[in-house]
């Protein structure tokens, strides 16, 4: 043991001569910073929130500064606390000195407010929305989605949660002091040059894979530990990475409960060794430290190798998420709920409309070695066409199957439902509100009812939630009427 660690330190000592980060984090190693938790903005206390998105300098390593974009900061943004049926304006002011725009990813909004491509902001200029928040509780969040420049926009640190709450989430027993048992974590995957974040930049590689680094950052900390009070808490996990997958777990591989998708709680808990998560996907966990032991949230980062269908293989790279220190000191609160969620499934008799989407790495006469551009049904983003108009209040199946590795399929305006996955039927754990699936080539078929308008000029978009694949092509637009 003793060897062992002094061969370690050897091995730091020769990675910090060649200035190079060690990435890889040893399980049991424990977090060296604290973790940052985004500021908190309820709407009930603050009517009219600010937003400024402004450029900025971020210390991922102690003294290094890197260059980066923020909401009202350097890095990220507020998180903002939402209720069902209490509207709520929000004011994005644009500061980053180009245009861009901001879409509330799962908020169930008309295609005015949603934040589209067709909804810029002009540099110097402010866009303000007024919310009327309508769905049952569940985490949002919200980021550019400039066409050409989502992709930048959101690795510089544009994004931020949205946490909804309800009448039933605030009746529920939960943990849910924000920041201390009911805790935000946005992963992202980043790459550091002498503690200084790189810029984003992409190879023809890291297009077609779609842009995958090697060192973790959660809620802009590298490397974190928290204090938490004995007992049970609650994560609420956003993979907000512009490419990666992950498979989450804890050390020891303790089990924990998934209690929520992106739209909503689950009927029950389910309990969960591991949990994998696309870009764009939001999960709350729940895991149960009320004997005191310390708990440590891994991630392994998930290569792309289109022979893998996203699992584990030996050679993946870990990071530690998180370490949950305990200390019993601290107040805790709330417990884990038998029953959570009461939801409505939709029957697939009652759907009056089947569409086929694919998602292909191949169109305007790409190969396999050489690939133009992305697309959905052979047709590459075109902001001036309309790819699929669809009847307000219909239920509506989607039969989405993904070329050559597995994407991360994301739809504005509505959850929905998964009845297929990969031609399995889904588990306890996938029969949530969602609205970012992992389709990959066997189909997956969703059920989905839009209540929601989308008019020409601002129509809903569709797309694979990589987001180089998005900037390349693969999504397209749809209207609500
Ligand atoms: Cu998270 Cu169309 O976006
Ligand atoms: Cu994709």
């Amino acid at each position: 043991m003793k060897r062992y660690h002094f061969f370690s330190i050897l091995i730091l000592i020769f990675l910090s001569a060649c200035g190079i980060k060690s990435n890889v984090v040893n399980a049991s190693q424990t977090g060296q910073n604290q973790l940052r938790i985004p500021e908190l903005l309820d709407s009930r206390t603050t009517p009219e929130i600010e937003l400024v998105m402004q450029n900025g300098e971020h210390e991922f390593y102690e003294g290094v500064q890197s260059e980066t974009m923020g909401f009202n900061g350097d890095y990220l943004g507020p998180t903002i606390r939402l209720y069902k049926n209490t509207d709520a304006t929000i004011t994005f002011t644009n500061n980053i000195g180009e245009p861009t725009t901001v879409h509330g990813h799962g908020l169930h909004v008309n295609g005015e407010i949603d934040g589209g491509p067709q909804s810029t902001i002009q540099p110097g200029e402010s866009w303000q929305i007024t919310i009327p928040v309508r769905q049952e509780a569940g985490t949002s969040w919200y980021h550019p989605h400039r066409m050409g420049k989502t992709a930048h926009h959101v690795h510089a640190g544009l994004a931020g949660l949205y946490l909804i709450e309800d009448e039933n989430s605030q009746a529920l027993d939960l943990p849910k002091d924000y920041g201390v048992t009911d805790i935000p974590l946005v992963v992202q995957d980043r790459s550091f040059t002498d503690g200084k974040m790189n810029e984003y930049s992409v190879t023809v590689e890291d297009i077609k894979n779609g842009l995958r680094e090697d060192t973790l950052v959660v809620n802009g900390t590298v490397d974190a530990y928290h204090n938490v009070p004995q007992g049970w808490v609650r994560l609420r996990l956003l993979n907000g990475s512009n490419a990666r997958f992950y498979r989450f777990h804890f050390g020891n591989d303790v089990p924990f409960f998934k209690i929520a998708t992106e739209g909503g709680f689950l009927n029950q808990p389910v309990e969960m060794a591991f949990i994998d998560m696309a870009p764009g996907e939001r999960n709350e966990i729940m895991i149960d430290l009320s004997d005191g032991a310390n708990a440590t949230l891994i991630a392994d980062l998930l290569p792309t190798d289109p022979e893998d269908t996203g699992r584990r293989t030996t050679n993946t790279l870990q990071a530690n998420v998180v370490e949950l220190r305990v200390d019993p000191t601290m107040q805790g609160s709330g417990t884990l709920p038998g029953t959570l969620n009461d939801i409505a499934y939709f029957e697939r008799a009652n759907a009056t409309q089947l569409r086929t989407i694919s998602l292909d790495m191949e169109v305007r006469g790409g190969t396999e070695e050489n690939m133009d551009m992305f697309g959905i049904n052979r047709q590459a983003m075109d902001m001036d066409f309309i790819n699929e108009r669809i009847k307000k209040g219909e239920i509506e199946i989607w039969r989405i199957t993904g070329q050559r590795m597995p994407h991360p399929f994301h739809m504005h305006g509505a959850s929905f439902q998964i009845l297929t996955l990969n031609g399995e039927p889904p588990t306890e754990a996938d029969r949530g509100w969602k609205d970012t699936v992992v389709v990959w080539d066997e189909v997956t078929e969703i059920i989905v009812r839009f209540d929601h308008e989308a008019a020409e000029e601002y129509p809903f978009m569709y797309h694979c939630h990589m987001l180089e694949h998005e900037e390349y092509g693969m999504m397209g637009q749809f209207t609500v009427e």
